[in-house]
């Protein structure tokens, strides 16, 4: 009896922990191949802020108005373009969890009845964007790409990075004008992310098992008061390190392995005291 509620606790320790460790290594073993959240509409969205540009024509046609599916917006254009002086003009693509990119797709773009498409581009990415850029092939290597502004593919084979670049060789056209969708995979669980859930977890865990060993120590307190043998049972507070867990839930989880009844006692006067002691921590039930 004493010793259930560890093995139960380690229990759900190791199976919380196997759980998150295979969804990550499934994640990147897998690379289930998804946008990434250039195009629009898309199930997810990279903040504008993330797209960046070597140049821009003027400002209705900067980098994050380059997202295939974009609609003009007053004098936002649907796509991007580089300014007229720009000789190697790229369009960059920030993403906050490492990702691989598998597949561009590129579409030009009608400016005022001009359709303009970049016919080929070559491909760099980079984990820090200052320096370490790594060319897919090299930089003079170009992919051949849009023969019309029709959405086009380009598969690569890159490895993992934060940053890619797309760099238009020969454009058709008066201006480099663009618009892109990024498809690949994300390693969408930063090892810090992790390791820190793992710890909450733990945490919760043990003050839950913490909790409920309370409970049942003044419970039976209790029931001897009952019985007319005067015991005092002082409560004390929780460290304040315990209810900092409080706020982290993680769904129905919580809910498991709970002393408490599903169906709560009505509150009275007179159990009033059984109640508050079965729950401590009372911010937990709201
Ligand atoms: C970025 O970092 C990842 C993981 O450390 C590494 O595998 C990848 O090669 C790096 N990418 C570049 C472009 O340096
Ligand atoms: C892509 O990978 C294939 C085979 O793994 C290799 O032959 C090819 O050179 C790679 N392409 C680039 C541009 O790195
Ligand atoms: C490009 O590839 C993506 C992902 O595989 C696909 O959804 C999209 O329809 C393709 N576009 C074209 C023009 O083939």
């Amino acid at each position: 009896m004493e010793h259930e509620p560890n093995r139960n606790v380690l229990t759900r320790l190791i199976v919380f922990t196997m759980v998150t460790l295979f969804g990550q290594s499934a994640n990147i073993a897998g690379c289930r191949i998804e946008e990434l959240g250039v195009k629009v509409p898309s199930r997810q969205r990279i903040p504008d802020k993330y797209m960046t540009s070597s140049t821009r024509l003027n400002k209705n046609y900067q980098a994050f108005r380059g997202r295939i599916g974009i609609k003009r917006i007053g004098s936002l254009a649907d796509a991007w373009c580089s300014s007229e002086a720009d000789s190697a003009p790229y369009i960059q693509v920030y993403f906050e969890f490492l990702t691989k990119v598998k597949v561009i797709e590129s579409e030009g773009v009608d400016v005022d009845g001009n359709n303009m498409w970049v016919r080929s581009y070559a491909v760099s990415t980079s984990n820090d964007s200052v320096g370490g850029w790594m060319y897919h092939g090299s930089s003079v290597a170009q992919l051949w790409a849009n023969t019309d502004i029709h959405g086009t593919n380009v598969t690569l084979n890159d490895s993992w990075a934060h940053f890619i670049r797309i760099h238009p060789k020969q454009h058709i056209g008066k201006w480099t004008c663009m618009r892109i969708a990024l498809y690949g995979c994300q390693n969408a669980l930063p090892a810090v992310v992790f390791i820190f859930i793992v710890t909450a977890g733990f945490m919760c865990l043990f003050r839950r098992y913490r909790a409920r060993r309370k409970a049942e120590t003044k419970q039976s307190a209790l029931a001897e008061t009952n019985n007319g043998i005067k015991s005092i049972v002082i409560y004390e507070d929780p460290p304040p390190y315990e209810s900092q867990t409080v706020s982290l839930h993680f769904g129905n989880d919580i809910n498991l392995g709970r002393e408490i009844p599903s169906e709560m006692p009505a509150f009275t006067e007179s159990n009033k005291v059984i109640r508050n002691m079965l729950l401590p921590f009372k911010d937990d039930r709201t």
